[in-house]
C-alpha cells in the first residue's frame, strides 16, 4: 500500500484526482490538506468534502491550511472552474464544515510525516503555498517524504494565467521558488504544456463521463462549466495548447504518484521559478544544460502511458 498526503485547491481537476486516489486499491490517503486557489478557502474544503461524500470516504480527515499566498494577493480560477470552485451547480445536502479537522493543515502534515518517516508521498495541485510554509516551519520536512508529485510550472515559457506563468506557480511564486529549490526528496513534476501535450480525445471524454454510476454523474454536473471555456477557446480563439481536446491537469501528477510506469520518460534537471521579471514572474525555469551545477534536480515528467491514465481515470469514477 502506498500512503498518500494530498494538498489541493479543490476545483474540478483536483476533484478528479481526489477521485482517482480514492479508487485505488494500492492507495491509503492519510489525509487531505486544502489551500485557496482556484476559489477561496473555504469553498475549497467544502468541494473537497463534496467529493468525499460523494465517494462515500468522508471519513478521510481533512485539514483547512493557507488562505493567501505568501506575498500579494490570489490570482482568479473562476473563469475555469466556477465562483465556487466545482462548477457552480446546486448543492443539495453538502456535508457541514464541522467535518473538518481543528488541526491546521501544515501543522497536520508535519505531524502526519513524522509519524511515518520516508514512508508518505505528498501529491501537491495546487499552489505550494502550505508546502512552504511546512518547510520553513520545519527544515527536515522533505527529507522525512518518500516523494513529491507536483502539477504546476512550466516548460516552454508559456503561461495560462499570466504570459509566462502557469496558475499555482504563477499565484504563489515564492511558495514555489521555496519548494523546487528547498525540497530535497525525489520530485516529479506535471507541467502545464506536458498536460496540454497529452490531452485527451472528447469520444474518451464521452465514453467516460457516460458511465452509468454516481460518480460519473457528479462529475459531468461539475465539469460542465471548464468543458464550455475549453471548447470555446478550441473553437473561436484557436489558442493552441487547447486545440486538442480534454485536459485533466491535475489528474496527471496523481498518476504519476499512484503508478510508477505511468511516467514513460522524465527529464532530470534543477528547476527554480522567476521571482522578479516584469514579463515572467511565476514561470518555471529549467537548467537543462544543468549551468548552475546545482546539486538539487526534479523529474520534470515529458511523456507518460496515456492507455494507464484512461484506465485510471475510468476507475476513478467506477
Ligand atoms: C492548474 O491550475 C488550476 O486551475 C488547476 O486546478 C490546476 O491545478 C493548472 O494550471
Ligand atoms: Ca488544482
Amino acid at each position: 500500500t502506498k500512503l498518500l498526503l494530498i494538498d489541493v485547491d479543490c476545483g474540478v481537476d483536483d476533484a478528479q484526482a481526489i477521485m482517482m486516489a480514492l479508487a485505488s486499491p494500492s492507495i491509503e490517503i492519510l489525509g487531505i490538506t486544502c489551500c485557496y486557489g482556484n476559489t477561496v478557502l473555504e469553498n475549497v474544503c467544502k468541494n473537497v468534502l463534496r467529493v468525499l461524500q460523494v465517494c462515500k470516504r468522508l471519513e478521510i480527515p481533512v485539514y483547512q491550511g493557507a488562505s493567501a499566498p505568501l506575498l500579494g494577493g490570489p490570482v482568479e480560477g473562476a473563469f475555469f472552474h466556477g465562483r465556487d470552485g466545482l462548477g457552480d451547480v446546486p448543492v443539495p445536502n453538502a456535508p457541514g464544515l464541522d467535518h473538518l479537522q481543528k488541526e491546521h493543515a501544515v501543522i497536520a502534515m508535519l505531524r502526519i510525516v513524522n509519524e511515518k518517516p520516508g514512508q508518505i508521498s505528498l501529491v501537491a495541485t495546487g499552489p505550494l503555498t502550505n508546502l512552504a510554509l511546512a518547510v520553513k516551519l520545519d527544515p527536515t520536512f522533505p527529507k522525512k517524504l518518500k516523494n513529491v508529485f507536483i502539477m504546476g510550472g512550466n516548460v516552454e515559457s508559456r503561461g495560462n494565467v499570466t504570459v509566462c506563468g502557469e496558475f499555482n506557480f504563477a499565484t504563489d511564486p515564492e511558495a514555489a521558488y521555496v519548494v523546487l529549490n528547498e525540497f530535497t526528496c525525489p520530485t516529479y513534476i506535471a507541467t502545464w504544456e506536458f498536460t496540454c501535450r497529452n490531452s485527451l480525445s472528447w469520444e474518451f471524454y464521452h465514453e467516460w463521463i457516460n458511465q452509468d454510476t454516481k460518480k460519473a454523474e457528479f462529475t459531468e454536473k461539475i465539469f460542465a462549466h471548464s468543458i464550455k471555456f475549453m471548447k470555446s477557446e478550441q473553437e473561436n480563439t484557436g489558442n493552441i495548447l487547447w486545440t486538442s481536446g480534454f485536459v485533466c491537469c491535475d489528474s496527471y501528477a496523481m498518476a504519476a504518484a499512484i503508478d510508477e510506469s505511468f511516467v514513460t520518460e522524465a527529464i532530470e534537471a534543477a528547476v527554480s521559478v522567476e521571482l522578479n521579471g516584469s514579463l515572467t514572474r511565476g514561470m518555471m525555469v529549467m537548467d537543462i544544460t544543468d549551468l548552475l551545477k546545482k546539486k538539487n534536480k526534479a523529474f520534470v515528467i515529458n511523456k507518460c502511458d496515456l492507455e494507464k491514465f484512461k484506465e485510471l481515470l475510468i476507475a476513478a469514477l467506477k
